[in-house]
This record gives C-alpha cells, sequence and structure tokens, in this order.
C-alpha cells in the first residue's frame, strides 16, 4: 500500500465539507463521523446522515457494531456514492455506553466476531480497515490483544491509535508499538499525537503504510500540505 496522510474520524469535527477541505489540502484518505450500525440498519434519518459523502472526496464509512444480523440488513440496502472507499470498523470508542454494549474498544479481543464482520463486508463487495486501540487497559495490551487481532483478522489496513481504551487523549501516544505491528507483514497506519514531518518521515521509514491525523487537523487543514 502507498503511504498515505489520513484524516481520522472525528465526532462532532469531521462532516462533509471539513472532509473535503482537508483533502484539498493533502489528505489522501478521510473517514466519517463514527455510525453505529443498529442505527443504520433501522433506517434512522441523523444516522444515514452521517455517513453521507458529498462529491467525490476519498472517504471510508465508520462503522460501529457487533450484531452480523445488523450489518446484513445495513449492507443489503447500501448504495456507494462516488468518493466511497469502503468501510472502517471502529474498535477504538471507549465511551461507557460502547463499554457496555461490548462494542468500540471493547472488540478488539473479539477477534472471531470481527473476523465474521470484515468477511461478511468483503462479501458485499468492499473493502474494509479497522481502527483499533492497543486493548481496554495495560494489560491487555502487556498480552498483546491488539497485535492477536491483527494477526488474525485480513482487513485491507489497520489504522493502530497507539493508547489504550482507559488512556485519555491527553495521555501520549506510544510510538513504540508500530514496530511490532509492522513486523506482522499487514499494512499498519499510525495515529496518536503526529503533528510534524519528522515524525512522519520517521514513520516511513519503520515500514508504516499511512499516517493518521486527529486533534492537529481541528481548524487546521493545512496541517497535511505541511506534513507531505
Ligand atoms: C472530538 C473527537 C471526536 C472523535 N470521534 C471519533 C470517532 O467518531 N471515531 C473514531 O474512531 N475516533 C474518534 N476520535 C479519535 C480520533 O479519531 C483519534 O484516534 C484520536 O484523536 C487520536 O489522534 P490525534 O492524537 O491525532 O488526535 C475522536 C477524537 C476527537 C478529539
Amino acid at each position: 500500500m502507498k503511504f498515505q496522510l489520513m484524516l481520522a474520524p472525528m465526532e462532532g469535527v469531521t462532516d462533509g465539507p471539513f472532509r473535503t477541505l482537508c483533502h484539498q489540502k493533502g489528505a489522501d484518505l478521510t473517514f466519517t463521523e463514527v455510525a453505529r450500525v443498529a442505527n443504520l440498519a433501522r433506517l434512522k434519518k441523523g444516522e444515514l446522515e452521517r455517513i453521507g459523502i458529498s462529491g467525490a472526496t476519498p472517504t471510508q464509512i465508520q462503522l460501529a457494531g457487533a450484531k452480523l444480523s445488523e450489518y446484513e440488513k445495513f449492507l443489503a440496502a447500501f448504495e456507494a456514492e462516488s468518493g466511497f472507499q469502503g468501510f472502517n470498523l471502529n474498535l477504538g470508542c471507549s465511551s461507557p455506553e460502547f463499554v457496555r454494549q461490548g462494542i468500540g474498544a471493547m472488540m478488539v479481543k473479539r477477534v472471531s466476531r470481527v473476523n465474521d464482520i470484515v468477511n461478511l463486508i468483503q462479501k458485499s463487495g468492499s473493502e474494509c480497515s479497522i481502527k483499533l486501540r492497543l486493548g481496554m487497559n495495560d494489560y491487555e495490551k502487556g498480552k498483546g490483544a491488539y497485535l492477536n487481532l491483527i494477526e488474525a483478522v485480513d482487513a485491507s489496513f489497520f489504522i493502530v491509535h497507539a493508547r489504550t481504551a482507559r488512556q485519555t487523549l491527553d495521555d501520549p501516544a506510544d510510538f513504540s508499538v508500530y514496530s511490532k505491528c509492522v513486523d506482522l507483514g499487514k499494512s499498519i497506519v499510525a495515529n496518536g499525537d503526529i503533528r510534524t514531518r519528522k515524525q512522519v518521515k520517521e514513520l516511513r521509514a519503520q515500514g508504516l503504510s499511512g499516517a493518521m491525523v486527529g486533534r492537529a487537523a481541528i481548524g487546521n487543514p493545512e496541517i497535511f500540505q505541511k506534513l507531505r
């Protein structure tokens, strides 16, 4: 996979116009705000609006959910718009609601279910990538929860947000985890605290397939020009 700069999915931030602006400034790929498959399967209007792609901006639609029947129902009715580049599974959100329902970051351990979802999406004819945290906490990170998932699942690429679910965005991302991920022979995209050209250059040299930028792009889409 050619090295790509990506705009991170951010609820309340990365709507269609913002994604297009970031693409014009140099983001190769963008992502919608997370949408719940449970709501999409029930055709909830607000949720369907979240996954709308206006124009040809390269976009992956981010989905969260664990029930195969809901994915089946949603995919059967889904029609791709021009910028659509596939789906991305959210294995990173750690909000109490997601944790309670066993979705988001809780799914890093649910390897077999994630595999089933990825296979289902691929069979429907779309590409599927994954965005994951390192595990729920330091214990799971130490046990290599993220590595197990990356090794076992055949997604098109894996965006590794280098924090555990228990950590806040104020805790520093752990850049040391990426080399272990790259060693598994899969396409890995780094995420967390990326904001300089030097960082991007180093990640590229380490064999990563991309760098995803979140907060550093808020109010600052020009960052993608600077990172090129
Ligand atoms: C306001 C806000 C909303 C977010 N919404 C989502 C989301 O919908 N889906 C997701 O996977 N991550 C979401 N994230 C996490 C980001 O995609 C990213 O992983 C995180 O901010 C770390 O990258 P950064 O250090 O470059 O900001 C959100 C982050 C922020 C700050």
